[in-house]
């Protein structure tokens, strides 16, 4: 990766509505010679995208932004990008705001048992491999703008009581956390002691009782780790343990 002292120079795009700020940055990507260090933020998407195919509910009164890391090399497997940047949200969050919200593996944020944002993150084969981290966190929708069938599963800021961070002190905060941990500390392909040790002890799912779906059928088991490789490790009520590295837990 860039030399350790590498801090990018980011351009920053600020747009009123997008269909989605993820395909807006990969379409920068693929159109740019040179490596892109970009943020493109919108205020509402049309199209918001999430993980495994799924849209992702973004009225105005969220952020939603889209951040691109240029990478050095070829490598296509980069296990810890989702869980350094669901790390980094909590952190800014924190920081911010005191408020210390939770990871569900390996990319969701909660609060208080509810989904309050989420995270997309795509490997874009433009000039330079680039990988695009896209965040959207609930802010100021108040608990009567939230879809009746979402209630149950999704919170915001306002909705829980809470007094939003500013969006462009989000914005910034979390970018950097970012770039520190992916150019400075080169985190990306493996991570320190202390990064696995922030992750499990901000994680949602350690300790929780999941299902998950295997090639063989639905297994059940306990979360018992996130182990050094990223993936979430699950014990069966036989204590055998099993490593899983994408999909859903539920
Ligand atoms: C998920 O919940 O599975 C991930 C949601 C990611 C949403 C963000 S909002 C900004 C960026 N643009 C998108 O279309 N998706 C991500």
């Amino acid at each position: 990766m860039y030399e350790s002292s590498f801090t990018p120079l980011r351009e920053f795009v600020f747009l009123e509505k997008s269909e989605s700020t993820n395909n807006d940055i990969k379409l920068k990507i693929r159109q740019s010679a040179e490596p892109v260090f970009a943020v493109i933020s919108a205020k509402e998407q049309s199209g918001g995208r999430g993980r495994l195919g799924r849209s992702f509910f973004s009225p105005s009164g969220g952020l939603y932004f889209s951040i691109s890391f240029p990478l050095s090399g070829e490598e296509k497997n980069i296990p810890f990008f989702t869980l350094l940047a669901g790390l980094s949200v909590s952190l800014a969050i924190e920081q911010l705001t005191g408020v210390r919200t939770l990871i569900k593996w390996p990319n969701d944020i909660y609060y208080n048992d509810k989904k309050l944002g989420g995270i997309l993150c795509e490997l874009v084969s433009g000039k330079t491999l680039t990988a695009a981290a896209g965040i959207g966190i609930n802010l100021s929708l108040e608990k009567e703008d939230i879809p009746e069938e979402l209630t149950s599963v999704m919170t915001s800021f306002c909705a829980e009581g809470l007094s939003p961070p500013k969006t462009d002190e989000l914005i910034r905060k979390i970018t950097d956390i970012l770039d520190t941990f992916i150019y400075e500390q080169k985190q990306l392909f493996s991570v320190s002691p202390e990064i696995i040790g922030a992750i499990r002890s901000r994680s949602y799912s350690i300790g929780k009782k999941v299902k998950y779906e295997t090639e063989d059928g639905v297994i059940s088991g306990t979360v018992t780790n996130i182990n050094t490789n990223g993936a979430a490790e699950i014990t069966l009520p036989d204590g055998t343990k099993r490593e899983i590295f994408c999909g859903e837990i539920i």
